[in-house]
């Protein structure tokens, strides 16, 4: 399907993804690559529903994974797929591994929840997982002044952990250690998609 570059960024809440998402995107725009940043959840309908969900109760776990293989299915056949088909450098804030990890998480098996997604949403070229210790990545959030929601709890972020790092293997994906500058982050990113023979120039 595709001709463009699919970088995906996960990790756990209050690694730093949406700061190096952008800077990835400044980066590539600079050398003269067209790109398109996204996140998922997505801010279409499914999405909203999901990131709604989050403050006023969380959706009963087989709704909630269902809810977010749709919002999936439309991000997929809406943006990604024609960007990817275009040419263009796509760039997102969480796919398919951060359902692994949260519903993962929640009791469902990553193995499956892997399979479900793969029948219709293409591999990244590269998956890079910012890694931070939960402690690290809640006292982030906590200077943020985020409030901790149902999604950010603790052992649920611990295990969520567990599972991004069970993916350090993967041909496509590299572990980042994040503990470190946004500057430092950034090059580090930078290094990583050098290394996969993706850079800009
Ligand atoms: P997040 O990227 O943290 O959005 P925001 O910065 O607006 O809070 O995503 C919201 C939550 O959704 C996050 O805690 C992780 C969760 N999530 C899942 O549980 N499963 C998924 O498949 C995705 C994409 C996100």
């Amino acid at each position: 399907m595709s001709n463009g570059t699919f970088i995906v960024i996960e990790g756990i809440d209050g690694t730093g993804k949406s700061t190096q998402v952008a800077r990835l995107a400044e980066w590539f725009t600079a050398h003269g690559r067209e790109v398109v940043v996204s996140r998922e959840p997505t801010d279409g309908p499914w999405g909203k529903q999901l990131r709604e969900s989050a403050a006023s109760g969380r959706l009963e776990p087989a709704q909630e994974l269902e809810y977010f293989l749709n919002d999936r299915r439309q991000h997929v056949a809406e943006l990604i797929a024609p960007a990817l088909a275009a040419g263009k450098v796509v760039i997102l804030d969480r796919y398919y591994f951060s359902t692994m990890a949260y519903q993962g998480a929640r009791g469902f098996d990553p193995a499956e929840i892997r399979r479900l997604n793969e029948a219709f949403a293409p591999l990244p070229d590269l998956l890079l997982i910012l890694d931070l210790d939960v402690e690290a990545a809640h006292g982030r959030i906590g200077t943020r002044g985020d409030t901790a929601n149902a999604f950010e709890q603790r052992e649920t972020l611990e295990r969520c952990r567990q599972i991004f790092l069970s993916l350090k293997d993967e041909p496509f994906a590299r572990i980042i250690p994040s503990n470190c500058s946004i500057a430092e982050l950034a090059a580090r990113l930078q290094q990583a998609v050098r290394q996969a023979g993706l850079a800009p120039v």
